[in-house]
Order: structure tokens, then sequence, then C-alpha cells
């Protein structure tokens, strides 16, 4: 007779996501790092790479979502980038206002629908309504969602939904994990399943904390200006061949009964 002690706990083994998860991610969330150096090693200012980045975004949105991905959000400026010098942040505060003017009629087209997320309370009243534009002009479309996180922090995002919640009134057992998510910024999404940051650090900086929970993580050396769709597909391909688990085990790992 087998040692109980040993027996399968079948039973007692949590179960797994209802669903599968799938090969492809359903939600990517990116780190576009790496426009600096970029630039730099074509002897060129900073602004330039910047610029080259705003048009690897559009063609990344495109590739993504022929891939079958449903949400994309990228990080286009920290809470923490205010404190770069003042002509690199007018410089990409007026780049953003070029890139909706240049780019929102063909993202528009391309079935793309645009969020903003973030703190929009620091930046200019005329960003202000270019965004409410572009969300206005694409929220029916449903290819792909692309957010853009701007002047947004993870530490910002748990904050302004606790905020919510003391000024809605809630008593303590009222806040959940379920309440405080639908409470964040990207609270119309499923959390990230693949979270990519190019450039070659090999940090978070301050970006999707409470959602990348369980993220799989994927970092390249590759600066954001050149990431195309072949460091798309490698960052996908990785995506496909991680084992996702969520705190629990797969039943073929549980021990067969007698062992
Ligand atoms: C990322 O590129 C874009 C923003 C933070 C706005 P960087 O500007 O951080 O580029 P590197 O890291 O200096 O190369
Ligand atoms: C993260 O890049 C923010 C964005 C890409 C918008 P940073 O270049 O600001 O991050 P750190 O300073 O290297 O951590
Ligand atoms: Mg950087």
């Amino acid at each position: 007779m087998s040692d109980l002690s040993l027996a399968p706990a079948a039973a007692t083994v949590a179960p797994l996501p209802a669903e599968p998860p799938a090969a492809v991610p359903r939600h990517v969330a990116l780190v576009m790092d790496g426009n600096g150096r970029w630039a730099r090693q074509r002897f060129m200012p900073r602004f330039f790479g910047h610029k080259q980045g705003v048009d690897a975004l559009v063609r990344a949105v495109n590739v993504f979502a022929d891939r079958g991905v449903q949400y994309l959000t990228v990080f286009a400026f920290s809470s923490e980038n205010w404190k770069r010098p003042s002509e690199e942040v007018s410089g990409l505060m007026s780049l953003v206002l070029v890139a909706v003017s240049k780019y929102l009629t063909k993202l528009a087209g391309d079935g793309v629908r645009i969020r903003i997320v973030g703190d929009r309370s620091a930046v200019s009243e005329k960003l202000r309504k270019a965004w409410e534009h572009a969300e206005q002009l694409t929220k029916d479309n449903h290819r792909i969602t692309l957010s853009v996180a701007f002047n947004y922090g993870g530490r910002w995002d748990v904050v302004q939904a606790c905020r919510r919640a003391v000024a809605e009134g809630l008593r303590p057992e009222q806040i959940d994990e379920a309440w405080l998510a639908s409470h964040m910024a990207l609270s119309f999404a499923p959390d990230p399943d693949l979270f990519i940051r190019t450039g070659g650090e090999m940090r978070i900086s301050n970006f999707l904390l409470w959602q990348a929970a369980y993220s799989e993580l994927f970092f390249t050396e590759c600066l954001w200006p050149d990431f195309g769709a072949a460091e798309i597909d490698a960052a996908l391909l990785a995506y496909a061949q991680r084992d996702r688990r969520f705190g629990t085990i797969r039943p073929n790992q549980v021990m067969p009964e007698g062992i």
C-alpha cells in the first residue's frame, strides 16, 4: 500500500486557468526604449531617434495586429521622464502632436482603436484635445487597441485607483483586487500576457506594475527604432514557448500514485 503522505494530491491542486494560455498573446506591453542611443550611433540629436521611434511604432502596430494581438500598450513617456532636459521634454510634447496629425488618418483606416493612458492633467490643452479627437475618431475600431501610456507610472496608477476608492467612500472590506483592477488605467484590457522591453535594459521603469504581475518578460538589445517584424516574431516565438503556470503546477507534474 502506498504511503498516503506521498499519494497524488489531485483534489488539493488549484485548478488551472479555464482557458489554456494561447500561443499568441492577447495583450502585449512594450517599453519602447533606445531612441537616444539609436540617434547617437548615427551622430544625430536624440530628437531624431524619437522621430524614428514614432515611425517604428506605426509599423509595429500593424505587425502585431497581423499576428493576432488584440491589445498593444506602449510606454511613450513615463512619470519620471519629466526629469529630462526641458528641450527634450518639449520636443517630445510637440512630436506627439505632430505624430497625431501625421498618422491618425492612417491608423484609423488600419482599424486601430487608440486609447491614451496616464495623468493628462500635466499636459497642454492642445495635446489633450488632440488625444480626445484620436480616441473619439477610432472608438469603434476593433482590429487592435493601441494604448499609449503617456505621463504614466505604475505607482501613479495604483494611487489614482486608491484615491477613487476614498472619493467614492468605500469601506476597507469593499476594496479588493477586482475593484482596484477595474479602476486602473487599463481596466478595459486583459492583463498583458507578454511584456517586451527594447534597448537592452532589464528593468520595468515604473511601467505596468500591477497589470504585469504574471506577464512573460522579454528583453532585447535591439534599439526601439530598429524593432521591426523580425524582432516582433522573435518575441512572439519566445512567448509561445513559455510555460505559464500562474502559481499552479501542470497535472503531469503531480506524482503518479505509488511514487
Ligand atoms: C525611449 O528612448 C523613449 C522615451 C523615454 C521617451 P530613450 O530616450 O530613453 O532612449 P535611450 O534609452 O536614451 O537610448
Ligand atoms: C522607460 O525608458 C520609459 C519609456 C520608454 C517611455 P527610460 O529610458 O525612461 O527608462 P530608464 O530611465 O532607463 O529606467
Ligand atoms: Mg531610455
